[in-house]
């Protein structure tokens, strides 16, 4: 018997215990990998696209790793507001040993060494034109000396502490680059998140906000982040980073690129994650704010999402928000 009557689909939905008994995926507070934003100022600063989202000093950002791990969130994502008077054509604040970033990994590996810390390597948060790398004079973001600048700047961030070194920059060959320079400096067990499916977004908006790099950039990230309309080529993308040593892989944005995750998930078997962006988690809150949703339903819904989808971990602004409602 294989049809209805016999089979009622609703039978193992009628109650509450049975359908928990029933999920196929689980959402924990081990999924989640919260982003936060570092200020050099001494007060938290309220982001205005992204409510409910702050910059933080750096004591304020030792505050929130210890509230990540009181929640049961393992790993949180750093990113600097660079002040202004820091920035520069070629972004050197970057490897800086006492910039703003590797002043609160210190912090944090002193205070809470019990959260893992991910930094991501890129130029934007440093540059005057807002750009990932170093522009030529006819504002091409050249590859190859972008990458050797990328290299020095993880190196920066693996000797100040970081755990897991995320490059999001979408350079040729960076990978590769930065897995031997780490090598050769002794960090075998620094990880390498790559950034390897990112996609040129109109999704980032409220992230340049963060950082202060909106109002500065030149043009668009055309040229070096993905076209959306592409998918084999992310599995290309992912393959090179692979083969070059990642240790696992991230797809950007989230929600609109479910099908990337399936389809490298089914493809490499290896760890896959997806960052929820601002402009998603802006969205939620735009839905939540206009009365259309409901902010708790919202959350948990999209983050299970990506758990379906094949995601190890998911990196979300509601990291926080999410842990709380998980109940840990
Ligand atoms: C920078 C970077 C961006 C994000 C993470 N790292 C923005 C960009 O590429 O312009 C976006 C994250 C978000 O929107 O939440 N390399």
């Amino acid at each position: 018997m294989s049809s209805y009557p016999a089979v009622r689909l609703r039978r193992t939905r009628a109650s509450a215990w049975s359908r928990r008994l029933h999920a196929e995926t689980t959402l924990t507070p081990a999924d989640l990998i919260w982003p936060l934003f570092i200020t050099a100022g001494d007060a938290e600063e309220p982001i205005a696209s992204l409510p409910g989202v702050s910059r933080w000093p750096v004591a304020g950002i030792v505050a929130r790793a210890r509230e990540a791990r009181d929640l049961g969130i393992p790993c949180i994502a750093l990113f600097p507001n660079t002040p202004p008077d820091r920035k520069s054509e070629r972004g050197d604040e970057a490897l800086n040993p006492d910039n703003l970033m590797c002043r609160a990994i210190r912090a944090l590996k002193d205070a809470v060494p019990e959260v893992g810390v991910l930094t991501d390597v890129a130029l934007d948060p440093y540059t005057t034109h807002g750009h990932d790398g170093l522009v030529d004079a006819a504002g091409y973001v050249v590859n190859d000396t972008t990458a050797e600048m990328l290299v020095a700047q993880a190196l920066n961030q693996a000797a100040a502490g970081a755990d897991v070194i995320a490059p999001s920059d979408m350079m040729d060959g960076r990978v590769g680059l930065i897995r031997a320079a780490l090598e050769a400096d002794g960090h075998h067990n620094v990880q390498i998140m790559a950034y390897a499916a990112k996609y040129a977004s109109g999704f980032y908006g409220p992230f340049r906000d963060a950082v202060g790099s909106r109002g500065l950039l030149k043009g668009d990230k055309k040229t070096y982040q993905m076209d959306a309309a592409n998918a084999q080529e992310a599995l290309r993308e992912v393959a090179l980073d692979l083969a070059e040593g990642a240790d696992s892989v991230m797809v950007k944005p989230g929600l609109p690129y479910l099908d990337i995750v399936v389809r490298v998930r089914e493809r490499f078997g290896v760890p896959v994650f997806a960052y929820q962006v601002s402009g998603e988690y802006a969205m939620i809150e735009a839905s939540v704010a206009a009365g259309a949703g409901e902010r708790d339903a919202l959350v948990l819904e999209t983050l299970l999402a990506f758990k379906r989808a094949g995601c190890s971990g998911v990196l979300t602004y509601h990291a926080a928000h999410a842990a709380r409602l998980l109940g840990a």
